[in-house]
């Protein structure tokens, strides 16, 4: 296994729009484990291939108190959703930011597992709010990315400030 490096915001190449995995092989189910691994030991609660600079359609998300609840999503379709929800949202990609997007409260999702079997599954709560933002990822949209221009430049500010820190 290994821990893989994470784009940070704004890195272009955050924007690119991911492709959809033709066959899941040993090879996808290496990038999964390897996107968990780096998932688990940021620490966060979902990841999506893009933020590894991988564009396939695969995200990986565990919102479980315990951390042993691994969900996989290989070419993740939303196919329904409901309601309407807002919470404060944190990125891998934008560390040290948070704050609120406006989102469907409830999704039913399509995708395959690392087996490449289909499943579906119904979603609310935290657990759709964070499918709905790793699914962002795959068609290159950043969470900040829905706030306004003024609040957008506050967090560049701030991100770019933290960088020079770390140097
Ligand atoms: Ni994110």
């Amino acid at each position: 296994m290994a821990i893989l490096k994470i784009l940070e915001y704004p890195d272009e190449r955050l924007h690119t729009i991911a492709k959809a995995v033709p066959a899941v092989t040993d090879n996808t189910r290496t990038l999964i484990r390897d996107m968990a691994e780096t998932m688990y030991t940021a620490p966060g609660i979902g990841l999506a291939a893009t933020q590894v600079d991988v564009h396939q359609r695969i995200i990986v998300i565990d919102t479980s108190e315990t951390h042993d609840q691994l969900l996989t999503f290989i070419n993740p379709e939303i196919i329904a959703n409901s309601g309407e929800s807002e919470r404060e949202e944190g990125c891998l990609s934008v560390p040290g930011i948070y704050g609120k997007v406006r989102r469907a409260e409830a999704v039913t999702v399509k995708a395959l597992d690392s087996e490449g079997k289909e499943f579906v599954l119904d979603a609310s709560g935290l657990l759709a709010v964070c499918i709905q933002h790793e699914m962002d990822h795959l068609m290159g949209k950043v969470f900040v990315e829905y706030w306004s221009d003024l609040k957008r430049s506050r967090v560049l500010t701030k991100l770019k400030k933290r960088q020079r820190n770390r140097m």
